[in-house]
């Protein structure tokens, strides 16, 4: 698939106006995208496990206006005017609107809501502009009926990654790759593709408990994060190593191999902080309970021969991810070791899950 196979040639219907609701979570990656081209293109392939609670639940109303001069829109969030998202959603219309073309001719209500707190610190983007992006599509679908699911479901990831890259790993599950990898045929750096070999049995139902260690709002935006890889002095050297992850990675899902899964997450998580703190300008995103975190994690797989271990986005918080026959012994050390390095004590118990559903 290239770009200009998005870009329908015409219409075979009208319409005047509806609305569609859709929902899309949140992923966590694995092996991290972190550096960007122009135009949303990642300087690495990524590979995530979809969320399946943390979600954004959309509904996109829309109806025909006189003129076609400017894009036309309101947004909600929970019921409340939200005049401050618009920027981010108008710099999104205009990176789709060559793929979109009925754009400018609807007046579109947005009215979104967040299965998670918006203030925790867990990023709504991927799962805001994936449930966003689907909902266009649906538009796109009733003008044009022949779309067929697989195209459907693409060019909503190839959507939206111009909004938010992360977000085109969100449309399908359980696991997601993004980027061009030389061991997985069908990978894009377009769009997000489902993975395409054998999981063992170990990584079915990944359980993903998010410890909010800091609430407040992101210290580096994604953005200026992902610019920092301009110039960084370790850049080429990540992106190959990145490369090579995601290909251990491919064997590991096969075996099974829990220990060497763990090795591969942590080491990209730290890696992924690493490139921030050796950047220019540098910056610590962890806090004193991200690490006090860390290290319980390690004491507790020393002495239980647990397979119990940590990711983290480019933030404070931590991800402890394990196998779901591990789930009762690991919610008991969470509950009784991990949670008093939360910000008051908040935390969500979250699973891999399956990707969008229209509702
Ligand atoms: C650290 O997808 O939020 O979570 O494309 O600028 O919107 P933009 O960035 P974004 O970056 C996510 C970075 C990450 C790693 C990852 O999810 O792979």
């Amino acid at each position: 698939m290239i770009e200009p196979d998005f870009i329908l040639k015409s219409y075979s219907k009208t319409l005047q106006n509806g609305s569609f609701t859709w929902s899309s979570p949140s992923n966590i990656a694995l092996v991290k995208y972190w550096g960007k081209k122009e135009h949303q293109i990642p300087e690495n392939p990524s590979i995530s496990f979809t969320l399946n609670d943390c979600k954004t639940i959309t509904t996109l109303s829309f109806s025909k206006k006189e003129d076609n001069d400017d894009f036309s829109f309101e947004v909600y969030l929970d019921g409340e005017n939200k005049e401050g998202f618009k920027p981010k959603i108008e710099t999104f219309f205009k990176r789709i609107e060559a793929y979109l073309p009925f754009l400018k001719d609807y007046h579109f209500k947005i009215e979104t809501s967040n299965t998670f707190p918006h203030s925790s610190g867990i990023a709504s983007s991927a799962s805001g502009m994936s449930t966003l992006a689907s909902c266009l599509m649906s538009i796109e679908k009733e003008l044009n009926p022949e779309i067929i699911d697989e195209y459907f479901i693409q060019k909503a990831s190839f959507l939206a990654r111009l909004g938010s890259g992360s977000a085109c790993r969100s449309l399908e599950g359980d696991l997601v790759v993004w980027g061009k990898h030389e061991k997985i045929d069908k990978s894009s750096d377009l769009f997000g593709v489902k993975y395409p070999f054998e999981v063992h049995q170990n990584f079915k139902n990944y359980q993903d408990t998010i410890l909010l260690v800091d609430k407040g709002e992101k210290q580096v935006s994604s953005t200026l994060g992902h610019n920092l890889m301009h110039n960084h002095p370790f850049a080429q050297e990540r992106f190959k190593q990145a490369h090579k992850n995601l290909s251990s990675l491919i064997g590991v899902f096969n075996n099974g191999d829990l220990k060497a899964f763990i090795d591969i997450v942590e080491s990209e998580a730290l890696t992924l902080h690493a490139m921030m703190m050796t950047s220019m300008p540098y910056f610590i995103l962890m806090k004193p309970n991200t690490l006090e975190i860390i290290n319980k994690i390690w004491a507790f797989r020393e002495k239980t021969n647990s397979n119990v271990c940590f990711t983290l986005d480019a933030g404070a918080n931590v991800h402890v991810l394990f196998p779901e026959a591990e789930s009762e012994l690991v919610n008991e050390f969470i509950k009784n070791e991990l949670v008093a390095y939360c910000q008051n004590g908040h935390y969500i118990c979250d699973r891999i899950g399956f990707g969008a559903k229209q509702l």
